[in-house]
Formats: structure tokens, C-alpha cells, sequence
């Protein structure tokens, strides 16, 4: 997505719907770029300012509390804006506006989301819209999956012009599992986040049932990495890419 947006050391990036920030400061440490990264959600704000600070990015990087529909930012600002995994939990058409507003002429929108196959036998559309409702209800946020043609008609429904989709249904193969495990931080990470993840499992009814929820539309829609369920056949994800004319 970097190298699609063609992000440099010079610029100035906004990154709507950055969660707790791994991704972001991903991104501002490989590209050496500023980079603003904004979210509704105030507790991942706090801990997407302790790891920019923990990576000592601090200086390049800051996280701040806001809503993409409603962006605390001038118009013209931005050399690019990012989303990944965020529009599609959003009216696309509204947010996308209030994307472009922020983003300065010849600056590029980019975005890293889901995506579905426009044809497909019954049985697997009917095991996608479960998965989007098991989504809408774990997240309390309608969640829709479109095909590449609605998410290029987004972009370009937005002004921005030199659109390119990139479909990818790969799913992840085994020599690329060391490098992604290394990038997420390696054995220690790992070991954190599933005692982590057994305390919360362990000590709330509540977080089981979305934990058992969440795994039911995983399975549906993507299946494990190294085995391929029908539906992965129709899903994938997408890398997009317009640039403010
Ligand atoms: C699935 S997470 C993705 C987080 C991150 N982009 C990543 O790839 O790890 C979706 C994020 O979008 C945020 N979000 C949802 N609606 C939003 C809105 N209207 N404005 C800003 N952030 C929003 C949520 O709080 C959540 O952190």
C-alpha cells in the first residue's frame, strides 16, 4: 500500500481508522514519513500514542481521536490518506468525500479492504451475508462487503482519478508465515498476546461469546490460512489506489 501511494520520507500522511496503530507506525517507520493516524475509539488512541512512543516515532508520528465522517483537519492537507480495514464498515461515499477534502491536490487515496466475487453460487453468498451479520452484530457497526467494481466506482465516485484495484484471493502461503511473524514482533509478541487473550477468554462470558462469534466468520470467510473453504474462493482482499486531480 505504501509503494502504491508512493509515500516518502517528505510526506505528510493521514491514516483514518488506525486502531491501536500497528499498522501506522509500520508505515512511518518504513517510509520515514509523518503520519497522522485518527480513530473514533479513544482507548486505542492511548495505545497507539505508548507504542509510537515505545518505537521512539513520537517525534514523526501522533495519534489523535476523530471521526472519519468528520475529520479535524483542513481542507488540502495530507499528501496521502489511508484506510485498511475501516471503509467497509462505513458509508463509502461519505467518507470518501470527507477524505478528499483532506487531501491535497495530486495527493492519492489509499485503501486495503475486503472484497467479493460479483457471481457466485447461492449456497456461498448466503455464507457471506452471515458472515456480514456476525460481523454488524460483534462490531455494532453495519458491515457490508463489496465487489472490486463498487470499491473503484467508490474512488472514482470521490473525483479521484488514475484508479487502480488490485484483487488478491492468495491465501497466505507457508513461506511467507517467518517474515509476517518477525514483523508482528516475533516469539515474544506471541506469547504476550495469548496470555493476553486467555485472561480476557477466561475472565468474561461476554468477550467467549464474541471470541466464538468472531471465529464463526473468520471461518466462513476466510477459513485458516493454509486451507482454502469455498468461500475464500469468492473473497479476497483489495488494494486501491486514486490520485486528487
Ligand atoms: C477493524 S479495525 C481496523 C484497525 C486498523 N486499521 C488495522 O488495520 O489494524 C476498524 C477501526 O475503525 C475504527 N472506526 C470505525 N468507525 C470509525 C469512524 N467513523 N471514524 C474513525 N474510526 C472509525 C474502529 O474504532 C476500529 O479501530
Amino acid at each position: 500500500m505504501g509503494e502504491l501511494c508512493r509515500i516518502d520520507k517528505s510526506q505528510n500522511v493521514l491514516v483514518v481508522g488506525c486502531g491501536t496503530g500497528f499498522n501506522a507506525c509500520h508505515l512511518a517507520r518504513k517510509f520515514g514519513c509523518t503520519l497522522v493516524g485518527v480513530d473514533l475509539a479513544g482507548e486505542t488512541i492511548k495505545k497507539a500514542n505508548e507504542r509510537a512512543e515505545n518505537e521512539k516515532l513520537s517525534d514523526t508520528v501522533d495519534f489523535r481521536v476523530g471521526d472519519a465522517y468528520d475529520l479535524p483537519f483542513e481542507a488540502d492537507t495530507f499528501d496521502v490518506v489511508i484506510t485498511q480495514f475501516v471503509s467497509q464498515f462505513l458509508d463509502m461515499e461519505k467518507a470518501h468525500r470527507e477524505f478528499t477534502r483532506v487531501l491535497k491536490k495530486g495527493g492519492r487515496i489509499g485503501i486495503n479492504e475486503i472484497f467479493k466475487d460479483r457471481e457466485m453460487p447461492p449456497k456461498i453468498a448466503g455464507n457471506i451475508l452471515e458472515a456480514e451479520r456476525i460481523i454488524s452484530e460483534i462490531t455494532e457497526l453495519p458491515f457490508i462487503i463489496h465487489t472490486s467494481g463498487e470499491w473503484r466506482w467508490c474512488l472514482e465516485n470521490a473525483g479521484l482519478k488514475k484508479v487502480e484495484i488490485h484483487k488478491n484471493m492468495e491465501p497466505m502461503s507457508l513461506s511467507e508465515a517467518p517474515q509476517m511473524f518477525r514483523d508482528m514482533g516475533g516469539f515474544g509478541f506471541f506469547l504476550k498476546l495469548i496470555i493476553n487473550m486467555t485472561k480476557i477468554t477466561l475472565s468474561s462470558k461476554v468477550i467467549r461469546n464474541r471470541f466464538k462469534k468472531m471465529d464463526n466468520a473468520k471461518r466462513i470467510l476466510v477459513g485458516a490460512p493454509l486451507i482454502k473453504f469455498a468461500t475464500s474462493k469468492h473473497v479476497g482482499y483489495i488494494l486501491g489506489v486514486g490520485s486528487k486531480s
